[in-house]
């Protein structure tokens, strides 16, 4: 590797940063199991907690196994607004809604995430941190996977949905018994480039700590 290369490293990383944005629409081609399988790749580099790599995955790119899916998570959604007392026909094109954007994608991954190596504690305030560190190591893989995506010229998405019907999502792709779904990922071509959306500024996020500050 040449020193221009190193110097031009962080740039790309930046670019590649600025320009990766949510895509929810697709065209219909596939995508090459091999372009997928290095996605997962992508995602299994990113660091864990206690290097437990916690992080699952489920590919579903069968066309009947995207419908089954969509359909019950549809019907857990209709459900649940029902009990919230919307209106029927909001629902109706909710679930509509969901189930394009689910059965419609060229490929869908599921993330998951398995407590099955983290420690255990007897504290519920030690197993929460615990679990958090799950959620924030599965995150960050599937953060990985989202950036290989951009980078392989694929469009993607996050949809929080299993979040609010893991046992759903659990019966209709038949997981293991300790793989708790956290997020579903669609995935393909996007059909057109995706819209950049607003960021705080730094001035809004970030506080740099001052000799005084602090009650300690
Ligand atoms: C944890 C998480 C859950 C999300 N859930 C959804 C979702 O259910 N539906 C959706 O359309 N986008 C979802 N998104 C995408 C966000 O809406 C999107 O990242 C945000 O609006 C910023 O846009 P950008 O990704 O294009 O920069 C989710 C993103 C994250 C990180």
């Amino acid at each position: 590797m040449t020193d221009t290369d190193t110097a031009a490293r962080p740039e790309s990383l930046t670019s590649l940063l600025a320009a990766r944005r949510s895509i929810r629409r697709y065209r219909p081609e596939p995508v090459p199991g091999e372009v997928v399988q290095r996605l997962v790749q992508a995602a299994a580099f990113a660091p864990s907690a206690h290097n437990r790599q916690p992080w699952r995955y489920v590919v579903i790119e069968d066309a009947a196994a995207k419908a089954r899916l969509a359909r019950a998570m549809g019907q857990r959604l209709a459900e649940d607004r029902t009990r919230d007392g919307d209106d029927a026909e909001a629902i109706r094109l909710d679930v509509e809604r969901s189930f394009a954007r689910i059965a419609g994608a060229p490929v869908v991954i599921l993330a998951c995430l398995t407590l099955g190596e983290m420690d255990a504690y007897p504290n519920p305030q030690r197993r929460e941190a615990e679990f958090l560190m799950a959620v924030q190591s599965t995150a960050m893989a599937t953060q990985n996977l989202l950036l290989a995506a951009h980078a392989e010229g694929l469009g993607a998405c996050w949809l929080c949905a299993p979040l609010f019907c893991p046992q759903t999502v659990r019966g209709a792709l038949a997981l293991p018994a300790d793989w708790q779904p956290q997020g579903l990922i669609t995935l393909g071509y996007p059909e057109q480039p995706g819209k950049a959306r607003p960021r705080k500024s730094l001035a809004d996020i970030l506080l740099v700590a001052e000799v005084g500050r602090g009650s300690a």
